[in-house]
């Protein structure tokens, strides 16, 4: 007996560790996790009771751009599988209860085509990307230290922006 004692210390450290472990599970996990799956199930109510913002483009359509020219180039342009929220803002920023109240966000520079048309090793290859530099130079844009904000608005119609 006298020669495991060494044993059954580690035994009850370990046994200690073990029900501290339990305890301190038992507070952090909150109560509603686990009930319907491997998360928090309130989490649901919570990310539902948030407002919605955005209406797709067919809400840009049925509210007040059906008319335009500009609906009937985007819908058979490149851009169309673009929403137009992503480009300018989400609709309930622009319109509430079907009356305008603030102007669109329109975000006319050259950071918002980088953002999709940067090229970026990690995107797929088919997709249409471009070094801004060397495509300014190939299409004959004297070039000086800065790329001019809107630069290339000048050539692209942003709503069917290919250019045959
Ligand atoms: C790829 C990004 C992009 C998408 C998608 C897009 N837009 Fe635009 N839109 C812009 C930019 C940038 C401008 C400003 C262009 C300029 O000044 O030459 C603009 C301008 C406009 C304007 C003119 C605003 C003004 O004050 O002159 C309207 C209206 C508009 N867009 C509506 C739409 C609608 C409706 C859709 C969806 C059917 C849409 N846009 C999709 C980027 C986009
Ligand atoms: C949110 C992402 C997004 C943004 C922002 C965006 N584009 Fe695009 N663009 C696309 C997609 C998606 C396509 C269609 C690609 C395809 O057909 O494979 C496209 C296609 C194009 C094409 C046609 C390429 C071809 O196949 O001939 C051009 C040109 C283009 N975009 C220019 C622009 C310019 C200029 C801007 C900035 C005003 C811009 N894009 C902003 C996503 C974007
Ligand atoms: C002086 C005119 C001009 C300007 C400015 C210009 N482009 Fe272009 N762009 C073109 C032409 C022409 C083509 C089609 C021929 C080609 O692919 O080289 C094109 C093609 C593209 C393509 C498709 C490339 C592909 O691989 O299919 C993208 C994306 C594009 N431009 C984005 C931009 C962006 C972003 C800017 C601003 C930084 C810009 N362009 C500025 C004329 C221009």
């Amino acid at each position: 007996m006298e020669h495991t004692k060494h044993i059954w210390r580690a035994f009850l450290i370990l046994g200690a560790l073990g029900i501290a472990l339990m305890c301190g599970r038992h507070f952090a996990v909150p109560d509603s996790f686990g009930k319907a799956g491997h998360y928090r199930y309130d989490s649901l109510k919570e990310m539902m009771s948030r407002p919605v913002v955005h209406g797709g483009s067919k809400s840009c359509k049925e509210g007040c751009h059906d008319h335009e020219e500009r609906f009937a180039q985007y819908a058979k342009g490149k851009h169309q599988t673009v929403s137009c929220e992503v480009c300018h803002d989400p609709v309930t920023y622009h319109v509430k209860d079907g009356e305008k109240i603030a102007d669109m966000n329109k975000r006319a520079t050259f950071d918002l085509c980088a953002y999709c048309h940067r090229k970026i090793e990690g995107r797929p290859k088919t997709f249409p990307q471009i070094v801004f530099l060397d495509h300014l130079r190939e299409q004959d844009v004297p070039i000086t230290d800065e790329i001019p904000a809107g630069i290339c608005f000048k050539c692209h119609d942003v709503h069917d922006p290919a250019i045959e």
